[in-house]
């Protein structure tokens, strides 16, 4: 058995994906989950350069609420209790860490940021795992004002930590702090994190892989698997109406008009880059509506014109499963991203562009939307590491 092993460590472990993150990985060590919905279960593990394998990765992270994660999953109520049962006791011998404070003054953020530092050196002692990475999977944040570090260079941002007064927010120091730790990290949120020269220089110096933003799992995958096939066809796209109602903590996260913007910023980018004109009408709603609970429903009407005018419409009705989606794409992320670190490989990942709403670019390179060419990507990079997915 090849002794390596990885530790998952999640900012906003005690939400819904992040629990499901721990359930996932527990029932997968007792033998009593199927690889479904886990895209990589098919890749080559245990060797020296294969994936670290599912049974040797272990949970760790920050949240607000500290309740176990029994606790909290049974909260979240996205398993229900034939999935908890058997994992009851895994689950409660898991607490977050306390949460970073983060207050409208930057007074305090050094201690803070060393905190973080402090708790992702000590469980990778105490756990004894051979690596770890940092996924962001906390709430979906109002937009900070940042516009000071779109041009900040690291011993700015530096400054700005010891004390400056200048806006940061939660997700830019947990990022930080990854980072100085030479932790590979993933923003699965659309909250800001190191898409800034400062976090980049950080990254660069410290050579860590990073990938993100905001997760793409539902609604966002559909749209960048058919955009693609309506350019081919020349089937022009008039209108694209989305909705999403959801009714989980997630969905009341976005019932904050401010919050909400975050995420209709990553939702709304993808489609007319991969169809290559303006659609004018391209409407992104989320929706918070409790009696749907974890089992969002993505809504997509979407209008064409074919030949000879013809006026056509197409109807998807995606009755999916949030954490469930969210939690495996997680999962291998941190798979890949230990994997790139080994590799050597540092800064921004397009390769795994295909797990994300959108993908922070490298350098000036423009971004690639489209399903299928991302995949493509994704298994290139694979076939190259001597990995492949079949
Ligand atoms: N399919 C999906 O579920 C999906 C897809 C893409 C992106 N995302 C994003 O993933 C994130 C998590 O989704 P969720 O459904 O688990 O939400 P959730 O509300 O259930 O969980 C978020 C957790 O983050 C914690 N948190 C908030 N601020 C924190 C901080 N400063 N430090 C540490 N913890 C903090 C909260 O207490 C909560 O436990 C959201 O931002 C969501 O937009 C989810």
């Amino acid at each position: 058995m090849d002794p390596r092993s990885l530790g998952l460590i999640l900012v906003g472990l005690g939400g819904s994906v992040g629990t499901t993150v721990a359930a996932g990985l527990e029932l997968l060590r007792s033998g009593l989950a199927t690889r479904d919905g886990l895209p990589l279960a098919s890749v080559r593990v245990g060797e020296a350069d294969g994936l670290v394998p599912y049974e040797s990765i272990v949970v760790a992270g920050w949240d607000i609420t500290t309740d176990d994660l029994h606790k909290a999953a049974k909260r979240h109520a996205a398993l229900g209790a034939d999935l908890l049962q058997p994992v009851t006791e895994a689950l409660e011998a898991i607490t977050p860490w306390p949460a970073l404070e983060v207050s409208d003054d930057t007074a305090g953020a050094r201690s803070q940021v060393d905190r973080a530092r402090d708790d992702i050196a000590r469980f990778k002692r105490e756990s004894g795992v051979d690596d770890v990475v940092v996924v962001q999977v906390a709430s979906t944040e109002p937009p900070p004002d940042l516009r000071w570090l779109r041009t900040a260079t690291l011993e700015e941002l530096d400054a700005a930590i010891d004390g400056a007064d200048v806006a940061l927010s939660s997700s830019i120091l947990y990022c930080y702090a990854a980072l100085a730790e030479a932790a590979p990290f993933v923003n699965f949120t659309p909250n800001p994190s190191f898409e800034f020269p400062a976090l980049l220089a950080l990254a660069a110096r410290n050579r860590v892989p990073l990938a993100g933003k905001d997760g793409k799992t539902g609604q966002t995958l559909l749209k960048t698997v058919l955009a693609p096939a309506l350019r081919a066809r020349s089937l022009r796209v008039d209108g694209w109406y989305s909705t999403n109602l959801l009714g989980n903590s997630d969905g009341a996260a976005l019932a904050d008009p401010e919050a909400r913007k975050t995420k209709i910023e990553t939702k709304s980018g993808v489609l007319d880059a991969i169809l290559g004109y303006a659609v004018d009408d391209h409407v992104v709603d989320i929706c918070f509506y409790r009696p749907r609970g974890d089992d969002k429903e993505a809504w997509d009407s979407i209008d064409v014109t074919g030949f000879l005018g013809a006026r056509m419409q197409l109807k998807v009705n995606f009755l999916c499963r949030d954490s469930l989606l969210a939690a495996p794409l997680v999962i291998e992320l941190g798979r890949l991203m230990e994997l790139a670190q080994r590799q050597g490989r540092h800064g921004v990942q397009a390769q795994v562009g295909c797990y994300f709403k959108a993908p922070v670019p490298v350098g000036t390179e423009s971004v690639e939307h489209a399903f299928d060419r991302q995949h493509a990507a994704l298994e290139r990079w694979l076939v190259e590491s001597g990995l492949s997915l079949r």
